[in-house]
């Protein structure tokens, strides 16, 4: 998704702009630009079609500048759709959607404005330039009140070097400081490899850096007073060393775990006890692989809690009309805390009087600070676009949930409860995994499709191992329940057609091996995942990978690992990079 950077320094700022902008590169883009406003006064802009890497040259001059990486919604991308956009005096940078922007171009086109690109965003830069009348900061406020959507701008104006205005509304924004700079940047990890102190802007909030510092204030200009905290050192990002973000993410889940499992023993669930208590339903929505982490918890917490728990994609949560009200609890599952369709989603139960309660990656992310209470996991930078780490770091923090929900309403915790401080080392055992992953990998790098098949808590592992593999080694894969493989798919199968089976359920395991059977008496090879030794015994498959054992209502926290790990290997023989697939993005702050 596009990202933002905005920085005034105390000399040439162009190298520490495209810093931020590399930083800014994991979250997927297709053009990048820089605009600088010099001491004398004028404004340069380069931007490309392609990598941050394409800007690189003899620095522009100035030491107040804006970067932009563009993840295309309205045009395609090219050099002319890429940002700053350019209007007059003025050069701006915009993440979100205009959503009056047709509009809002008839009206400039009427008034003889000429377009340079097909973006949404050249009539915020248009409608800024023709209310200047001297003033930068009222010419940026009076353009905002005709904005429809979501935004985060940062801005320039040749006649102010060393001042940048910004502002928030509905997309992120954060202002940074360090010794030797100012910051603006539309996403924290990014901001923390340089700045030391940082402040999240909430909606309607402008950020002006100019004279040195940094001020907060609302349209009018009424200075609103913020707190800047610490740059965790967990957040910043480092690199991969060697080899991918994914690999490198896959291998730090049991770190991840343990250091998760930590920060909610420390967690103080008494401010919702209330709500944990006494909700009469519990709803749960989210996106993509978060989305299979909220699935999981419906499961299990209504299982353990014996009380309704409804799940929904949060982009089509609003579009039902839910019946989610007071006494309701909301689960918000977003690793990064910035996914547009979730945090709608939240804001909806917030306003219809639920609790909101978040389960994030990012502690100073929008949704962190929309929700009535945050439980943060402690899963570390996830650079890669497929989510692998945060995803058992979800599922964690939901069992944990789950078994709070239990002990506030029962005094009893679930059995498996003990188990998750072993979750840790379980983790690292699946690693013996992963040399026949790689070797399966290898064999079905050529498929043209597959299936993932699982029973109860398999299912949703099959789902999230399906969109490893499609988002990542562009191969369908279709994860879902085994039950349902003879109403209607089965009709896919035919010679050799890979189909992997997850099974950690004993009193399920039999039925989901006639799933199994059923597609390899007609041609599919056959993958069994399982830590039930009988199952694996009897089971017919042609390849069987056994998983560590632990509590079976733990095993989805496991059993993924071998699946994230195979779709990583099988996207690399087939010559792709996992860390940045086509057309993904990995903060998804558009809807
Ligand atoms: O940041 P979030 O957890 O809210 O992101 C939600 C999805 O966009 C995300 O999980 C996506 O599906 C992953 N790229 C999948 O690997």
């Amino acid at each position: 998704m596009c990202g933002i950077v905005g920085c005034v320094s105390k000399e040439n700022c162009y190298e520490k702009i495209l810093s931020a902008l590399s930083g800014l590169e994991y979250r997927g883009y297709d053009s990048a630009g820089i605009a600088m406003v010099s001491p004398s006064k004028t404004l340069n802009v380069r931007k490309k079609k392609g990598y941050v890497s394409n800007l690189k040259g003899k620095p522009l001059a100035g030491d107040t500048g804006i970067g932009h990486t563009r993840w295309a919604t309205h045009g395609k991308p090219s050099d002319a759709n890429a940002h700053p956009h350019v209007s007059g005096k003025f050069a701006l940078v915009h993440n979100g959607i205009v959503e009056n922007f047709r509009t809002l171009k008839d009206e400039l086109l009427r008034q003889g404005e000429v377009f340079l690109s097909e973006t949404d965003s050249e009539v915020i830069v248009k409608l800024i330039a023709r209310a200047y009348d001297g003033d930068f900061f009222g010419a940026v406020a009076k353009a905002c009140e005709r904005l429809k959507g979501s935004y985060a701008l940062a801005v320039l104006c040749a006649d102010f070097p060393g001042e940048i205005v910004g502002v928030r509304q509905g997309s992120p924004l954060v202002a940074g400081a360090a010794a030797d700079a100012l910051y603006l940047c539309s996403d924290v990890p990014a901001l923390c490899g340089a700045a030391e102190f940082i402040c999240p802007a909430s909606d309607g909030e402008f950020i002006r850096i100019g004279g040195g510092k940094i001020c907060f204030c609302d349209g009018q200009g009424r200075e609103i007073c913020k707190q800047f905290t610490r740059v965790p050192p967990e957040s910043r990002l480092t690199s991969a060393a060697s080899g991918t973000f994914m690999e490198k993410e896959i291998s730090e889940i049991p770190r991840a775990l343990s250091d998760t499992l930590a920060g909610l023993t420390e967690t103080d669930f008494a401010p919702c006890a209330r709500i944990l208590r006494g909700a009469k339903q519990v709803y749960a929505a989210a996106c993509g692989t978060a989305l299979h982490a909220a699935e999981m918890f419906a499961d299990v917490a209504e299982s353990e809690v014996r009380c309704p728990v409804f799940c929904f994609a949060a982009s089509e949560f609003r579009y039902r009309d839910p019946l989610i009200g007071k006494d309701d609890l909301f689960v918000a599952v977003s690793q990064s805390g910035e996914t547009a369709d979730t945090l709608q989603a939240a804001r909806l139960a917030k306003e219809r009087g639920a609790y909101v309660l978040a389960v994030t990656n990012i502690a100073q992310s929008s949704l962190a600070s929309l929700a009535h209470f945050t439980i943060v996991m402690r899963a570390g930078p996830e650079i890669a676009v497929a989510a692998t780490k945060s995803y058992n770091c979800q599922l964690l923090c939901l069992y944990y949930l789950a078994a709070q929900m239990k002990f506030y309403r029962t005094q009893e915790f679930p059995d498996w409860f003990a188990s998750l401080p072993s979750l840790s080392s379980a983790a690292e055992e699946t690693f013996g995994c992963f040399l026949q992953m790689s070797a399966l990998a290898a064999k079905l790098k050529d498929a043209r499709g597959m299936f993932c098949l699982g029973r109860g808590l398999d299912v949703r592992t099959a789902e999230e191992g399906a969109l490893k593999v499609k988002e990542i080694a562009y191969v369908f894969a279709e994860g879902y329940a085994a039950g349902e493989l003879k109403h209607g798919t089965l009709a896919l199968i035919e010679e050799g057609f890979p189909v992997f089976t997850i099974s950690t359920s004993p009193a399920l395991a039999s039925k989901t091996d006639n799933a199994l059977a059923e597609a390899k008496a007609r041609g599919a090879f056959t993958v069994l995942l399982s830590q039930d030794t009988a199952a694996l015994s009897e089971s017919c498959a042609d390849c069987k990978c056994a998983l560590p054992a632990l509590h079976e209502k733990l095993m989805p926290v496991l059993a993924v690992i071998p699946l994230q790990y195979f779709a990583c290997r099988m996207c690399l023989l087939r010559g792709y990079d996992p860390d940045k697939p086509r057309n993904l993005a990995k903060s998804v702050t558009v809807e």
